[in-house]
């Protein structure tokens, strides 16, 4: 990197993407894999300004000082941040004065981009639902995109999930624009409503009105006439053809996954893995692992008021399956066996601190405890599915957990398990539609949550979402009997708040003082120590406030009592709640791992506002204080080592 650098397609594939979000290690041998390894890296989204070193053409400032896209993108402006979305896949190395840095010309190194061929696998691939001009055989699509948390497999491959994906596309409204599409209700498909695929409104002069470009109007640089691959087109999701395999009304279908990336081989495929549902994956998280029980996986799905989910494998567990660094084996086909075919759930928190997971099946019967009037109907057949249309139920996976009756969350994010106790931790990091006990639930489409399309707005605070404007977070907590169990119990491990908003009655249920306050918990891991007292790490993504910077906290959560209280952390010990570190202004802190032998700890340093603190070469070395320059702030991944070379955290 340096200043004057210009970006260029080729320059931004062959180096690490932007803003920095989950990742992974992998050793490449176990003697080594404390100094050496291989890491999946999320470049969750970009800052167009500084990619492109300022505006980039098509985009105008208005006398208010708004930027608007007024025009059509430059292509290789496009492909620049195309190439700088995705994953990133570089090997590392810890030399002996404890300096780590990257490995320039490993064979593992790659880029994984917006661009980048992709399988699909499990019950979507070679449906009529991801049917597109690119491939008629919907097997196959280009790209992953704005990837947020990460996970693993116990095989060792790399999970990276898309979140905030539907807003790369666009639909044209064509009820007063016939030459853009061949029928406005056939066009509007429930689940593009559902998950937020933007629409372009026009208005009589076919002049685009309340522009609504997408995130960042990659469309517009299609030209009919040259881009015959739809390297552009495909991000306009408007049917234009007679039917889906001329067009790309599809290609949001081919959104929405865990994606499974074998970090050893450079040359292998990308693979989503449908059976894990649809929506805005923030993470995936496998379960405890026992041998000869199902291989489970827990997801959430980001927005407000959405859910969280559990993927049951159909194959049982083979210790013989697990990461051998350095083996040869095919990673991605004993992804294959365990994440193809299996059960999708969602969550069901009940106030006496039991919870159920809802099946979410073709013939899984509608329950009347939901409410709705398809009580007693099969889920295919209330979502107008054909039976046993095990496609359509993972397209519309939020419409099949609505009509089930799963709990809306205040937003969740990371999720982490304790190998041992089997304990899964989940951020919940806030909501600012959380309505009072009684209130009647608003929503986002039609008039109920049971009109398919349709989401919650704002709902009423529930037992594990009980604050209303929830505006910090909390972190929930859960264990099975068994890891394919449906049933489970919860509780509420800690509460965030901040002074301010501390002084409301009732708000601070966690006790939290000036030497941990926190809002916005977002990462989490579970840092196992092999001794039953391993640390939960948790991260914030408030982008800071008045009270703090976003940070990095610490907790042994193994042998603290709940007590009377509404959380696991309380009152009588809170002070066991640390905090271990703080970000520079303007940043999200995300993304964890520690070195097996626990001697480094890597976290990223997302959207900072003032890092590199300048560039006006006085390089204040005081990351707290506004920069005066012209600043080109980018994430980066921050190794956090003791001077003493001992381990972190103790
Ligand atoms: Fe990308 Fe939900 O954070
Ligand atoms: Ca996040
Ligand atoms: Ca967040």
């Amino acid at each position: 990197w340096s200043q004057d650098l210009a970006f260029t397609p080729e320059i931004q594939a062959n180096s690490v993407g932007m803003h920095h979000d989950g990742m992974y290690h992998f050793p490449i041998s176990d003697d080594t894999a404390s100094s050496n390894f291989i890491m999946a890296l999320n470049n969750e989204y970009i800052d167009q300004r500084a990619l492109a070193k300022g505006l980039p053409q098509g985009y105008t400032r208005n006398e208010k000082g708004e930027v608007r896209l007024t025009g059509e993108r430059d292509p290789d402006e496009v492909r620049t941040e195309i190439n700088a979305h995705g994953v990133t896949v570089v090997e590392l190395r810890r030399d002996e004065n404890r300096v780590w840095d990257v490995v320039r010309s490993s064979q593992y190194n790659r880029r994984i981009t917006s661009a980048t061929p992709c399988d699909l696998e499990g019950p979507v691939a070679g449906s009529q639902y991801v049917v597109t001009a690119y491939d008629n055989t919907g097997r196959t699509t280009r790209g992953t995109n704005n990837n947020c948390a990460s996970g693993f497999t116990p095989w060792g491959t790399y999970l990276t999930c898309e979140e905030n994906w539907p807003s790369i596309f666009a639909k044209y409204d064509t009820q007063d624009n016939a030459e853009y599409g061949v029928n406005a209700t056939a066009d509007r498909y429930a689940d593009d409503d559902r998950l937020g695929i933007p629409h372009y409104v026009f208005d009589d002069n076919d002049d685009i009105i309340g522009l609504d470009t997408g995130r960042y109007g990659w469309l517009t640089s299609a030209d009919p006439a040259e881009d015959t691959a739809g390297e552009f087109a495909r991000f306009n999701a408007t049917a234009t053809a007679s039917s889906a395999s001329g067009d790309y009304r599809n290609e949001p279908r081919t959104f929405g996954y865990i994606v499974e990336i074998d970090p050893y081989d450079a040359s292998s495929r990308p693979v989503k893995r449908t059976a894990l549902g649809r929506f805005r994956h923030e993470g995936c998280w496998p379960g405890k692992l026992v041998a000869g029980e199902p291989v489970v996986f827990y997801s959430g799905h980001d927005a407000r008021n959405e859910y969280i989910y559990k993927f049951v494998s159909d194959a049982k567990w083979d210790p013989a399956d697990a990461n051998m660094a350095g083996a040869t084996t095919d990673r991605l086909a004993i992804g294959a066996k365990y994440m193809n075919e299996g059960t999708l759930y969602a969550a069901k928190f009940n106030a006496d601190g039991s919870g159920e997971w809802l099946e979410l099946e073709p013939d899984t019967i509608v329950p009347a405890s939901a409410g709705s009037r398809y009580a007693g109907m099969t889920l295919a057949s209330a979502l107008g599915l054909e039976a046993g249309d095990r496609a359509g139920i993972i397209i519309h996976t939020c419409d099949a957990a609505d009509l089930m009756g799963a709990t809306p969350m205040d937003r969740p994010e990371w999720g982490t398990v304790d190998p041992v106790s089997g304990e899964v931790y989940m951020t919940l990091t806030n909501n600012s539609d959380r309505l009072p006990e009684g209130q009647s639930p608003t929503f986002s489409n039609g008039s109920s949550i049971e009109e398919p399309g349709s989401a919650y707005d704002e709902a009423p605070v529930n037992a594990a979402n009980p604050r209303v404007n929830n505006n910090d977070g909390q972190v929930i907590r859960w264990v099975e009997p068994s890891p394919g169990d449906t049933r489970f119990s919860w509780d509420i491990f800690v509460f965030g708040a901040l002074g301010t908003d501390s002084e409301a009655e009732d708000y601070n249920r966690s006790s939290l003082t000036a030497q941990n306050y926190f809002s916005s918990c977002d990462g989490l891991w579970y840092d196992d120590r092999g001794d039953g007292q391993g640390i939960l790490w948790i991260e914030t993504d408030t982008g800071g406030t008045s009270v703090t910077n976003d940070q990095v906290l610490a907790v042994v959560p193994q042998g603290l009592q709940k007590g009377n209280n509404a959380s696991v952390i309380n009152s009588e010990n809170q002070a066991q709640l640390k905090r271990f570190a703080v970000g520079p202004n303007g940043c999200e802190v995300t993304g964890i791992f520690a070195t097996p032998d626990k001697t480094a700890l890597f976290i990223n340093i997302q959207h900072p506002s003032n890092w590199p603190i300048d560039d006006s070469g006085s390089n204040t070395p005081d990351a707290t204080v506004e920069p005066s320059g012209n600043v080109r702030p980018r994430a980066s991944t921050v190794v956090i080592q003791k001077a003493d070379g001992g381990q972190i955290a103790v």
